[in-house]
């Protein structure tokens, strides 16, 4: 497996790691696939009881590879390998808690939205700039968020697209709970470790029960985006944007 994700296997915790600091752990499709076949692993894996996703370096994720947006994103084969990490963790049994700090942009944020638990440093920069590059919403957003946030909070966050900060993510009841830099990956240890302690069966029923009455809509949901959003990466909107950032000098 490719150290583009690292992971480590401690008393029932999984930890994988986005590792690739020097792209502010842009998600290229190498970690597409390794982070699915890590979580589809997970999932089947008796002795891993949550899973803790963190990235390495002073960000957490910078959204997709806009490089691969632009040589081959919105071909249907590209878009399948997003579409089947999203999938997987919208459909995820174990408990998936999230560390984050520095930047967290596009599907960086939006992948908290299938977090169970989402702990955020206080230096932590979120963005949805999709309207911005001539994209649309996606990673279930469409739906997620404006159930979490109400129409015009989503609205603001998914077109206006500004950075927010980790209290506002708190505020917003996207993130739990606020650290410093320093603590934020040793606070969603102790609380994964924490999940990993308690009765399985009972955690992954819950888990279970708290989305069961939109997982079908969810999937629906997920596939239409990514049809939405590849159609918009051919657009000219789309194509400027995303040029105008690979050409910054
Ligand atoms: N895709 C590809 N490369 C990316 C990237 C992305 N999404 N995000 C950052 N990088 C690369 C930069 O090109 C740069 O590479 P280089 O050193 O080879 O030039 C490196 O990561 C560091 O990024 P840089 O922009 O210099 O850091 P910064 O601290 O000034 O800004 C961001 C950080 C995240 C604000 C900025 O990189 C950014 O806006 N990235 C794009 C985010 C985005 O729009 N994602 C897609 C959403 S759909």
């Amino acid at each position: 497996m490719s150290e583009l994700i690292t992971r480590q296997h401690d008393d029932g915790v999984l930890e994988l790691t986005l590792n690739r600091p020097q792209k502010k752990n842009a998600l290229n499709r190498e970690m597409y696939l390794g982070l699915t076949e890590l979580l589809q692993r997970a999932d089947a894996d008796e002795t891993v009881k949550a899973v803790l996703l963190s990235g390495s370096g002073d960000s957490f994720c910078a959204g997709n590879d806009i490089a691969d947006f632009v040589s081959s994103g919105a071909s249907a084969e590209a878009a399948r390998v997003p579409l089947r990490l999203l999938q997987t963790l919208a459909g995820l049994e174990k408990p998936l808690v999230a560390a984050i700090q520095g930047h967290a942009v596009g599907i960086g944020t939006t992948l908290l939205l299938h977090c169970d638990l989402v702990y955020g440093a206080d230096n932590s920069r979120l963005q949805l700039p999709f309207a911005r590059l001539g994209l649309v919403p996606e990673g279930g957003s469409s739906l997620l968020l404006p159930q979490l946030v109400g129409h015009r909070k989503a609205f603001e966050l998914l077109v206006l697209g500004e950075v927010f900060d980790a209290d506002c993510g708190l505020s917003i009841g996207l993130i739990n709970e606020v650290t410093p830099v320093d603590q934020v990956l040793q606070l969603a240890r102790e609380r994964a470790g924490t999940l990993a302690a308690l009765p399985q069966q009972a955690v992954r029923k819950s888990k279970q029960m708290l989305r069961a009455h939109q997982q079908d809509l969810l999937q629906q949901v997920l596939v239409e985006e990514i049809d939405a959003f590849r159609e918009r990466l051919h657009s000219e909107e789309a194509q400027h944007a995303l040029m105008a950032f690979m050409q910054r000098g």
